[in-house]
């Protein structure tokens, strides 16, 4: 990628820029918690976005992006939002770090990944970290700090893009590092790197080929309906409240509300539960928790659909030890823990099944643990 990158970036603009890359990431479990003050464990994956860029000595940005075949340009005040989605990613982060006081100068840019878009993966944060990342390093001295990186990612979402999102998918794409996955506790902010050598089972993303898309979605009313709940119960977030909190106040709040709530209560438990599972190596554990949070996702939260709900039951009748929906939902890919003597069948099955009934084969992505935001030598 980065070869090609050089090359075009040297017919687009010329001269000799520099690469940096961000990266997709996956949840093992802990969905729809962030923005409730949960726990999430994310990771991130070998899936992601390379940009060549360099300072142009003006005050405009100049993008090309080679998946979409489109150039943009932007000035660099409010009022210069570009019209293309794409192009106001970049954008939204240059305007955080100037909002925050940091340095952003004129810059030419080429990118391109292989982050598949629309598939749960975070395609859009990885394009975040990867420009937050690089604006640092070459206007700021790196004086930004990781966690505001994560941040301004976060704040391009809810100011330029429509997504009032939590911070998993930006956390995740900057601190992602190799054969690690991360549980952060969204409130505090605290994280711990668990090594994750899942012996004898693999990762393996199957992904439905529906589209999702948050911008406008249901997604803000989940948030939304959180938001109500923990007002309703006097408390900050639903980190804090337990189910018999709900049941006390279940005549306050509306049905479609309590089942969010429902939903979210018990995910909590269930990343700590897998957290400890994970310390002990107790996959079967693990396993069952994803398959409770992919019922919750799709009974309470109401955020799955039919294609995944299929691919949730081929995982169980071939006896996958793990399987879920993951990331925000509405399409998308389901994660599953799969035994490396399962494999092979159950990836068969998967997609005959899926092809039988929806003419098409659900696309395998095998999961591997990487590196987040970097420069690239
Ligand atoms: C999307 C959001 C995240 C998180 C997940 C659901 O990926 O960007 O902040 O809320 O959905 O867990």
């Amino acid at each position: 990628m980065k070869e090609k990158l050089k090359t075009l970036f040297e017919s687009h603009f010329g001269g000799t820029p520099t690469f940096y890359a961000s990266s997709g990431r996956i949840n093992l479990i802990g969905e729809h918690t962030d923005y409730n003050g949960g726990f999430v464990f994310p990771g991130a994956i070998d899936k992601c976005i390379m940009a060549a860029i360099k300072e142009n000595g003006t005050d405009k940005v100049r993008l090309y992006s080679v998946d979409l075949d489109a150039s943009c340009e932007f000035g660099l005040n409010e009022a210069d939002k570009p019209q293309e989605q794409w192009a106001s990613y970049i954008f939204g982060v240059c305007r955080e770090i100037i909002k925050r006081g940091g340095t952003v100068r004129g810059f030419d840019a080429v990118f391109s990944g292989n982050v598949p878009l629309g598939a749960g993966l975070s395609s859009s944060a990885a394009l975040e970290s990867c420009f937050a990342f690089a604006l640092n390093d070459m206007f700021n001295d790196n004086k930004i700090d990781k966690f505001e990186l994560a941040k301004i990612g976060q704040s391009t979402e809810h100011n330029y893009c429509g997504v009032n999102c939590g911070i998993m998918d930006q956390f995740a794409s900057v601190f992602g590092k190799k054969d690690h996955l991360m549980r952060l506790d969204c409130r505090s902010l605290e994280y711990k790197y668990y090594p994750f050598a899942a012996k004898g089972y693999k990762l393996v993303l199957l992904d439905s080929k529906v589209k999702h898309e948050l911008v406008d979605s249901p997604y803000n009313k989940r948030r939304a309906s959180c938001e109500r709940v923990a007002q309703t119960l006097g408390v900050e977030t639903l980190r804090d409240a337990t189910m018999e909190m709900l049941e006390a106040a279940k005549d306050k709040i509306s049905e479609e509300d309590y089942k969010r709530a429902v939903y979210v209560i018990g995910e909590k438990q269930r990343v700590l539960d897998v957290c400890d599972a994970l310390e002990r190596g107790d996959f079967e554990t693990v396993g069952d928790r994803m398959y409770k949070t992919h019922e919750g996702l799709s009974k309470d939260y109401e955020v799955s659909c039919e294609e995944l709900d299929y691919l949730n039951d081929i995982a169980r009748e071939c006896g996958v030890t793990g399987s879920r929906i993951m990331g925000g939902g509405f399409g998308g890919c389901t994660i599953n823990l799969v035994k490396d003597a399962l494999y092979d069948h159950f990836i068969a099955e998967a997609k005959a099944k899926f092809n039988a009934r929806y003419g098409h084969e659900p696309v395998v992505h095998e999961v591997i643990i990487s590196d987040g935001a970097r420069r690239v030598e």
